[in-house]
């Protein structure tokens, strides 16, 4: 049996990718000594007609859906038909990888405990967007990305795990933007892989490694 992925995105879809990559569904697995993960991508929606995710997506075969915000009068509306679309692709865990849109309780709290997002920072430091130019304002030594469940508050959901990277004297917000998103590419896979082996789960909104509370975010390179 395998995870069943739902995963929303707005643009590139270089994380989709590194998902698809994982899941054996890419057209050239990045990793070719791992394993595929027991988890699968069963259907992309996004709320932008010409995000390059979607063309990833096709290309891999799977099932995509466009849904615009602009065409709903309010986000219940919206967040309403989009639960209708990825409701029919019945997922184990909706992904949420560089969906740029707020989503409202009712969504949030339709999938809880099944929602995780990906951010661009050391969470819960520079939450919201700008993070790596924030991250350089704050003088911050060490910089990342995180994987989190999902709650109504925007990116305060408990964290699951986090990648670092050191910031060096010469970064700017651009090379810190791609050295993050090199590591996003990475972080985002091993948390599926722990959710697809069954290690990883939510209940009553505390993440559980093991069967054991989730005290503090796991670290990619203590675990990988
Ligand atoms: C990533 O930086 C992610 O952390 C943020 O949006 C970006 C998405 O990038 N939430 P991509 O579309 O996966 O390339």
């Amino acid at each position: 049996m395998s995870l069943r992925l739902v995963v929303l995105i707005s643009g590139s879809g270089s994380n989709l990718q590194a998902i698809l990559d994982a899941c054996g569904q890419g057209q050239s697995p990045s990793d070719q000594s791992a394993p595929p993960l027991a988890a699968r991508v069963v259907g992309v929606l996004s709320n932008r007609a010409d995000a390059f995710g979607l063309t990833r997506a096709a290309s891999a075969g799977i099932p995509t859906a466009v849904l615009s915000h602009r065409d709903y009068a309010d986000r219940a509306g919206f967040d309403e038909a989009m639960t209708r679309v990825i409701d029919a692709w019945q997922p184990d865990v909706v992904v949420l990888a560089g969906f740029m849109r707020i989503l409202t309780a009712g969504f949030v709290d339709h999938y809880a405990g099944r929602l995780i997002n990906i951010h661009p920072s050391l969470l819960p430091r520079h939450k919201g967007v700008d993070t790596h130019q924030r991250a350089l304002d704050a003088g911050d030594a060490e910089h990342g990305c995180s994987v989190h469940y999902v709650t109504p508050e925007l990116d305060g959901g408990p964290v699951i795990a986090q990648a670092a990277l050191r910031v060096e004297a010469d970064d700017d917000a651009g090379t810190l933007a791609r050295r993050v998103h090199a590591l996003e590419h990475r972080l985002y896979p091993a948390v599926i892989g722990w959710l697809a082996e069954g290690r990883l789960r939510c209940e009553a909104g505390e993440p559980l490694l093991d069967g054991a509370p989730l005290t503090t975010p796991l670290q990619l390179h203590a675990t990988a």
